[in-house]
């Protein structure tokens, strides 16, 4: 091998570090959102099938899941299927699923060995039978991990999450006719419940658009967009994310520092 790749693989391991070292460690955000877009472009560009995106898109995960728990936060959301992606093509469907199941087979190992705990959002009952089983085990060996939460979004819709907590308190108020809903009661019967809301969303390929992912979570997050695709993503990109995070001043409608 000439020296050049030498150089270069230790030029972005040296950019990384160099950007891992000037993370605040004390004021990481607790919770990382993500909408992962970008993977049918992705292929497009390169004159390969959506699903050769899709297919790089779960090598991206495995790098965001991995620095994220080794950074340290408490929590990552990934939005992997969305309620409205149903209206994708039965093969594209089908290779998603299918994609799930191989990451889960692959990774649940290190994911467990990593103390990371695997959650679903969403009504993942709906999914095929045969992927329901892997993700049952993946949070059956998890489950009792008190690391990081991985929540991977599958069939989610943030409007249904929403109808779901209110019918989940009508249904354990059923005696109360006096019932005050308030906002904590809310946030307790949400698929989230027990986590802190993410205060960073990152989304990939430009779009920005919420997409109807933890509408109610996200009320204060910091949001974060840039134009990489989601296959070509990498720990770098989430490291100055969180940097980027780290520059904004978080106010919650108040005021901010020197009263302006
Ligand atoms: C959005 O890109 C991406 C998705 C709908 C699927 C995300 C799935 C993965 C990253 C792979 C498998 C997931 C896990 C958790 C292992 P798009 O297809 O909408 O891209 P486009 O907007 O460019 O068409």
């Amino acid at each position: 091998m000439s020296s050049l790749p030498m150089t270069a693989v230790r030029t972005a391991v040296e950019a990384k570090e160099d950007l891992r070292a000037q993370i605040d460690a004390a004021r990481l955000p607790k919770h990382i959102a993500i909408i992962m877009d970008g993977n049918g472009r992705w292929a497009r560009q390169r004159f390969l099938p959506r699903i050769a995106g899709h297919r790089m898109g779960a090598r991206t995960v495995h790098e965001v899941v991995e620095t994220s728990a080794r950074l340290g936060l408490q929590a990552l959301s990934l939005y992997a299927f969305s309620a409205e992606n149903w209206k994708r093509p039965k093969t594209e469907i089908d290779t998603l699923m299918e994609l799930l199941r191989e990451y889960i087979k692959k990774e649940l190992e290190e994911i467990h060995r990593n103390n990371i705990r695997i959650q679903i959002l969403g009504h993942y009952e709906l999914l095929p039978a045969w992927v329901q089983e892997d993700i049952e085990q993946a949070i059956r060996v998890t489950g009792k991990n008190t690391g990081m939460v991985l929540n991977v979004a599958l069939n989610y819709s943030a409007r249904t999450e929403l109808a779901d907590a209110f019918q989940s308190i009508l249904k354990s108020n059923q005696q109360n006719r006096n019932l005050e809903i308030t906002e904590q009661m809310i946030a307790e019967h949400l698929y989230t419940k027990g986590l802190p809301d993410p205060d960073l969303l990152i989304r990939t390929s430009g779009e920005m658009r919420v997409s109807n992912f933890l509408l109610w979570q996200i009320a204060y997050a910091e949001i974060w967009v840039t134009d990489t695709y989601w296959p070509d993503f990498t720990a770098r990109h989430l490291m100055q994310a969180i940097l980027d995070f780290q520059k904004r001043e978080r106010r919650y409608g108040g005021l901010g520092r020197g009263g302006v």
